[in-house]
């Protein structure tokens, strides 16, 4: 393996921080990296908010789910899936105007550019995780900054086509993180197909979890009344509160933008 595929293979995601604060150097770095990745027609649908204010991260902990480790990351990004760059753009050129006096048909945002906007973001984001990495970094992806949708757009003063799709913690390690395990993936037979895609049977689908069925009930801590890893999972994550929150701020957002 090359250096840049053992660190994509060690990566693991850093919850624990150690004090040592980024530097401006690395935080440019990591930002080059994000500006540097793959984005749709060159247009870099996203914005990225780097995260100072200690009220506004310790914020972040409750809208995100209280997860108290955020307040304590050196650096925080929130990647925005951003069309208002471009719509704002389109009006001062008197876009519009122009495409209805050559018989053009007008459009504004819609979802296919809310999803390409999320694409681009995304892809940044995941460029700074690799950079901050080969810098000894480590990084937690947020999932929940999608969640609370209200209160973020007014944190971060939020316009209609702006939309917080991710956030990453950024900090070095602490021992205890280089040393935990890393995380299993599933085998690569259920996950990869030649040319279409194959649904998986229910013998498949059992041997896929098999495993972590197993560790589950061997050393886990299955959910209070559930009897199987599709449960256990199921009643954690599927039917949690955030779950239901992050699928009612997200409607929420489509409302508003479309
Ligand atoms: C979209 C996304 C959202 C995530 N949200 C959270 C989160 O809110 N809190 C957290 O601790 N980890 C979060 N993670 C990290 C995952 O839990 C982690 O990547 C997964 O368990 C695999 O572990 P690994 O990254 O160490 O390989 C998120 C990851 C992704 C890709």
């Amino acid at each position: 393996m090359n250096e840049i595929l053992k660190i994509i293979d060690q990566r693991r995601s850093t919850r624990a921080y150690a004090e040592t604060p980024i530097t401006e150097q690395e935080k440019a770095l990591i930002l080059n990296a994000a500006y540097r990745a793959p984005t749709a027609g060159n247009m870099m649908l996203y914005s990225i908010i780097d995260v100072t204010d200690p009220i506004i991260k310790e914020r972040l902990v409750e809208t995100c789910d209280d997860q108290p480790f955020i307040a304590k990351a050196p650096l925080i990004l929130v990647f925005l899936a951003d069309y208002q760059r471009w719509w704002d753009y389109y009006n001062l050129c008197g876009a519009q105007d122009r495409a209805s006096e050559l018989g053009v048909t007008n459009r504004k945002p819609q979802a296919g550019d809310l999803l390409l906007a999320c694409c681009d973001a995304l892809i940044a984001a995941q460029n700074t995780v690799i950079a901050a990495e080969s810098l000894g970094i480590g990084s937690c992806y947020i999932g929940d900054v999608m969640e609370n949708y209200e209160i973020h757009q007014e944190l971060f003063n939020l316009p209609q086509y702006v939309f917080p799709i991710g956030m990453l913690c950024y900090g070095r390690p602490v021992q205890t993180e280089t040393q935990r395990h890393r995380v299993p993936r599933y085998d690569p037979e259920f996950m990869t197909f030649e040319n279409r895609y194959q649904r998986l049977d229910d013998a498949a689908l059992t041997r896929m979890y098999a495993s972590n069925n197993e560790r589950l009930f061997a050393q886990g801590q299955p959910v209070q009344g559930a009897l199987n890893f599709g449960q256990h999972n199921y009643l954690r994550k599927f039917t949690a509160e955030f779950s239901f929150e992050m699928s009612r701020s997200v409607e929420k957002m489509l409302e508003n933008w479309q």
